[in-house]
C-alpha cells in the first residue's frame, strides 16, 4: 500500500485513467482500483517455440518467456524502443496480450510515460504501436518518463508540473537528466555509457573474478542478484548454486561483485551529472541552474529502487559539488512513471480535458 495514492476522481460510468510506462526491461500499468491505484508489471519480453502437436510457433511473453526459455527468451525493446518492423509488431502483440488479461476498457484516458531517447524511427514505431491498442478510446497523451516519475517523488498531487526543478532518471539502457519547468524539460542530457544493464554487464564479470573463474552467469542472473541483493544500506554476502559442465554442482558465495558494481555505476552517474549536465545547464540557463540546485532533485527509474542508492548519489554529488543537494526519490521507483502517467490520466478526466 502506498502513501502517496491519489484518490481517483471522475463518476464511475465515465473514462477510466490509465497509466502506462513501456520500458526495456519492464513494462507497467498503473489503473484504478477500489483503494485507489492498483500497478502491475511484466518483463517486456517474448520467447517463440514450437508446439509439438500442432508443430505452430507459439510465442510467450513476459515472465512465464523469461522462466521457461531463458537462452531464448528476446527484449524486443532492446534500446528502449521498437527499432524496426519485427519488433514493432512484436511490442503490438505483446501490448495486446497486456490490454487483454488486464482487461483494460478502450473507454479510457490512456496516459504513457515515453522514453526520453533520440531515435525518430523508434518513437514513432512506439507511436504506432500505442495508438493500435484498445485503450485510450477517449485520450491518448504521452509525456517524458523521468516528468511522470518525478510526479509522485513530490507527493500525491500534480506539484511537480508546477515547479522548477532537475529531473535524473536512472533506467536500464541510460541515464538521463533535464530541468523541468512546468513540465516542460530544459537542457535534456543522456548517455547510453551508464545504464542499469551495464551494472549487470559488470557484475557478471566481478562474479566470474570472485570465484576465480568457475562461475559465469547470463545477464537476466546478474539482473537478479542485483534487484535482489543490492543494497547500499546493508549488504549481506549470499551463495548461490550452478550446475557444474561434467555433472555434480557447485556452490558460491558472492561478496564484493554486486557492490563493487554499484559503487562503480554510481561514481559514474556523480561524474556525468556534476561534469557533463550540470555545466551544460549551466551554460543554457544561467539562472535556471542556480535556482534548482536549491531545490529537490528528483531521481526516478528502477536503478532508483537500489535500497541506499539515492542517499548515497545524493552524498557524492554534493561533494563533487562542494554544495549540499537535496535528492528526493519515489516510493517504488519501478512503478513510479505509470503512477505518475495515471495522475495525469486521472487529472485529464477530472478537468473534462478528452
Ligand atoms: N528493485 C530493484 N533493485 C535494483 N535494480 C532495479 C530494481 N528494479 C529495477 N531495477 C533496475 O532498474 C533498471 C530498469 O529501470 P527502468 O524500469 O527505469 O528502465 P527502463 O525504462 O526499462 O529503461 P530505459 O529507460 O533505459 O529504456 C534495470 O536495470 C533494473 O534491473
Ligand atoms: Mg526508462
Amino acid at each position: 500500500m502506498l502513501g502517496e495514492t491519489p484518490p481517483v476522481r471522475g463518476d464511475r460510468d465515465g473514462p477510466v485513467p490509465i497509466g502506462i510506462k513501456i520500458g526495456s526491461t519492464r513494462t507497467v500499468i498503473a489503473r484504478p482500483d477500489e483503494s485507489g491505484i492498483e500497478t502491475h508489471a511484466t518483463l517486456t519480453c517474448l520467447a517463440q517455440y514450437e508446439d509439438v502437436l500442432s508443430g505452430t510457433t507459439q510465442v510467450i511473453y513476459g515472465e512465464k518467456a523469461a522462466y521457461e526459455y531463458p537462452e531464448r527468451v528476446e527484449f524486443m525493446l532492446r534500446t528502449g524502443l521498437p527499432e524496426d518492423d519485427d519488433r514493432a509488431a512484436a511490442t503490438a502483440t505483446f501490448f495486446e496480450q497486456i490490454v487483454d488479461e488486464n482487461d483494460l476498457p478502450t473507454n479510457s484516458v490512456a496516459v504513457y510515460a515515453i522514453p526520453a531517447i533520440n531515435n525518430e524511427t523508434g518513437l514513432r514505431n512506439l507511436t504506432d504501436v500505442i495508438e493500435r491498442t484498445a485503450i485510450g478510446g477517449r485520450l491518448i497523451r504521452g509525456y517524458p518518463e523521468s516528468l511522470c516519475g518525478s510526479i509522485p517523488a513530490f507527493g500525491s498531487e500534480l506539484t511537480a508540473i508546477g515547479r522548477v526543478f532537475i529531473s535524473i532518471n536512472m533506467g536500464s539502457t541510460n541515464i538521463g537528466a533535464c530541468a523541468y519547468r512546468h513540465g516542460k524539460q530544459l537542457s535534456r542530457f543522456t548517455t547510453g555509457s551508464i545504464a542499469g544493464n551495464e551494472v549487470d554487464r559488470w557484475i557478471a564479470t566481478n562474479v566470474e573474478e570472485e570465484t576465480q573463474g568457475r562461475v559465469h552467469i547470463d545477464g537476466t542472473t546478474a539482473r537478479e542478484y542485483k534487484e535482489e541483493h543490492g543494497d547500499f544500506n546493508d549488504f549481506r554476502p549470499f551463495t548461490d548454486v550452478i550446475q557444474q559442465p561434467g555433472g555434480g554442482t557447485h556452490e558460491f558465495t558472492i561478496e564484493r561483485s554486486v557492490m563493487d558494481a554499484l559503487d562503480r555505476y554510481v561514481d559514474d552517474a556523480v561524474d556525468a551529472i556534476a561534469n557533463e549536465f550540470l555545466p551544460q545547464l549551466a551554460t543554457d540557463h544561467t539562472k535556471v541552474y542556480k535556482h534548482v540546485l536549491n531545490e529537490p532533485i528528483a531521481l526516478t527509474g528502477g536503478m532508483a529502487a537500489v535500497p541506499g542508492l539515492p542517499e548515497t548519489f545524493e552524498r557524492r554529488l554534493g561533494e563533487e559539488l562542494q554544495h549540499k543537494v537535496n535528492v528526493i526519490a519515489p516510493e517504488d521507483p519501478e512503478t513510479a512513471a505509470a503512477r505518475g502517467a495515471f495522475s495525469l490520466a486521472d487529472q485529464f478526466i477530472e478537468k473534462e480535458w478528452y
